[in-house]
């Protein structure tokens, strides 16, 4: 959106930030909630379970315990440590804490990675659909972002070919997310190695070549994974359905892991994040962070030591069965109204559903839903330009007496639309 403006002065970086479609949605909802309607939300990117009990009560303590200045960029050291210990329980991997900085969200870690690795028009590939904010970041860092159109066919994950035929001689990193937002797409440990061979091996070619796995909605997943979880994993995260974490990879020399407590863990408000990274980056990662961040929020990182207790996982698996619940009753009902979901999705909470035998344009679609039915859903439109216009996307972040309830409104609907 350009700015005519002539008082002010926007940077041109700022034409290509584009706004969330789905914040107009969640607006428009809540005026209609003011209204007197009941609306029902299947927009939303965040669980609707609160953090669990455990976490909150040591943030209670930690604010009484005064423990509320700053704390060392890239974290506390127990937190670090704690994370480590989270990976070779959960996934039989050994990852030194020294590589893990605490970062405000997964969108700090996102932010720091891309601002140390990027010179000025240097190309980033980016599968489209995929989380909007990427690209955002990488203008912000004075790079290219270059789109990977992915097809239902893979899964909507990009394809060894696709990427190669992406990559230039200014590529400096692909980003990759499993689960996938908005997809809920899980890459196989297969493909995640074959990805990264590839990106290893352009790198040895003499490019700085690197890899960044997003693994934000790891833990939400239904299926069990292809990848040997830990034999010593303990009783209540052995009941996860796991999938590969991209640091069981043999090589982890041009790969940067990132991951938060927002969505498994239940902590999208307290904005705490942490990014695995090669070490030769840490002490540039860190230096950075001090600058940028000083750090992420201190009574956030001291509550997140609870995340870990059996007692926290215990509540976050009966989540994510929830979840699973959810995704097993909405696929089908979907798919019944006319939609068409050609995966299913492993992870996340997210259905991304083609909706062309419905409407010729999702967002006029998704508009109209709201307004008659007030139903609320997300255009395919906030997720790139990979035949957005065909999409919605249903997040399941609704109990299920909400989402028996969508089902239907949207079956009179569609009947009589
Ligand atoms: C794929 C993906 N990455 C990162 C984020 C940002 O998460 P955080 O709350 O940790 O900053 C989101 C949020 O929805 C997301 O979907």
């Amino acid at each position: 959106m350009s700015q005519n403006n002539k008082s002010i002065n926007l940077a041109k970086k700022m034409d290509y930030i584009e706004p969330f479609h789905v914040m107009r949605v969640l607006k428009r909802a809540k005026e209609m909630e003011k209204a007197g309607h009941q609306v029902i939300h299947l927009e939303v990117g965040e669980p609707d379970f609160i953090t669990p009990e455990p976490i909150i009560t040591a943030a209670k303590k930690a604010l009484d315990d005064g423990l509320t200045q700053y704390t060392p960029a890239a974290g506390i050291l127990e937190l670090r440590e704690a994370i480590a210990n989270f990976y070779a329980v959960r996934y039989g991997v050994d990852i030194s804490p020294e590589r893990i900085l605490i970062t405000p969200g997964a969108t700090g870690a996102l932010q720091l990675v891309l601002a140390v690795l990027l010179n000025s028009g240097d190309e980033v590939l980016l599968p489209d659909p995929g989380y909007p904010c990427n690209r955002h970041y990488v203008e912000l860092y004075n790079g290219k972002p270059v789109a990977i159109n992915t097809q239902a066919e893979n899964r909507y994950q990009p394809t060894l070919s696709s990427i190669e035929e992406k990559w230039s001689s200014d590529t400096r990193a692909l980003m990759l997310a499993s689960p996938a937002n908005p997809t809920g797409s899980v890459l196989s440990k297969k493909e995640l190695l074959d990805i990264s061979e590839l990106v290893l091996k352009k790198s040895r070619n003499g490019q700085a070549a690197t890899l960044i796995v997003d693994e934000i909605y790891h833990g939400l997943t239904y299926e069990e994974g292809d990848d040997n979880a830990s034999a010593s994993a303990s009783a209540s995260a052995s009941a996860s359905a796991r999938i590969s974490t991209a640091l069981s990879l043999p090589d982890s020399e041009n790969l940067f892991v990132i991951n938060s407590f927002s969505k498994y863990f239940g902590m999208t408000g307290w904005r705490l994040g942490w990014v695995v990274a090669p070490e030769a980056y840490v002490e540039a990662l860190d230096r950075l962070a001090q600058n940028i961040f000083l750090c992420a929020p201190a009574p956030a990182q001291y509550a997140a030591l609870a995340a870990f207790s059996n007692e926290s996982i215990a509540i976050m698996e009966q989540r994510r069965s929830s979840f699973k619940k959810r995704r097993d009753f909405l696929l089908p009902e979907l798919r019944n109204l006319g939609f068409d979901i050609p995966i299913v999705p492993k992870g996340a909470f997210y259905l991304y559903a083609n909706c062309k035998n419905l409407s010729e344009n999702s967002m006029q679609l998704a508009s109209n839903i709201l307004n008659n039915i007030h139903v609320a859903i997300t255009p395919g439109q906030d997720f790139g330009r990979n035949y957005p216009e065909e999409y919605l996307r249903f997040a399941y972040t609704t109990n299920m007496e909400g989402l028996q309830i969508a089902i239907e409104r949207l079956e009179k609907f569609l009947k009589i639309a």
